[in-house]
């Protein structure tokens, strides 16, 4: 069952027509429904008369489109050669012990984080480095990793209270 199904009608009907409209349109829908699921792809399909086959190739392609629900965070854990020489594994294996992460797990049990390796995120002077949303950790230690989830954790947890 699709969340939003008038505003994605609307967002199909805003395209419709136009040339070129696919990575657009599947962005606003994404940002509607938080990710591309196949019923969603499906549906667009139906409505627009644009082949699944072409939705489903373009949302597979680009790393913008997700196609798993993701957390409220996303974690980008840097494995560029800097991080990796400066211990991103250690760093890796930290934030997925801290996440309850098992082998093949992205996303957190409670749904804040999803996890997301990069090859590297510009900022190799600080490695081993981490994005998380757009905030960059860098010069990372296991217990600076732990420390900056449990901040995560605590102010998620102090928004719910308020
Ligand atoms: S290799 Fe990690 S930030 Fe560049």
């Amino acid at each position: 069952m699709l969340k939003n199904k008038k505003q994605i009608d609307e967002v199909i009907y805003k395209f419709i027509g136009k040339k070129g409209p696919l990575i657009p349109l599947l962005q606003e829908i994404q940002s509607l429904e938080g990710y591309l699921s196949k019923e969603t792809m499906r549906y667009v399909a139906d409505k627009s008369g644009i082949h699944l086959a072409k939705i489903y190739g373009v949302a597979t392609f680009y790393s913008m489109f997700q196609l798993k629900p993701q957390g409220k965070h996303i974690v980008r854990i840097c494995k560029g050669t800097a991080c990796h020489v400066a211990g991103a594994n250690i760093i890796s294996d930290t934030l997925c012990n801290e996440l309850g992460l098992k082998e093949g797990e992205e996303s957190s049990e409670d749904g804040l984080f999803t996890v997301m390796e990069v090859a590297c995120l510009g900022c190799c002077g600080l490695a081993p480095a981490m994005m998380i949303d757009k905030d960059v950790h860098g010069k990372l230690t296991p217990e600076k990793t732990r420390l900056v989830i449990h901040e995560i954790r605590q102010a998620e947890g102090a928004s719910h209270e308020s």
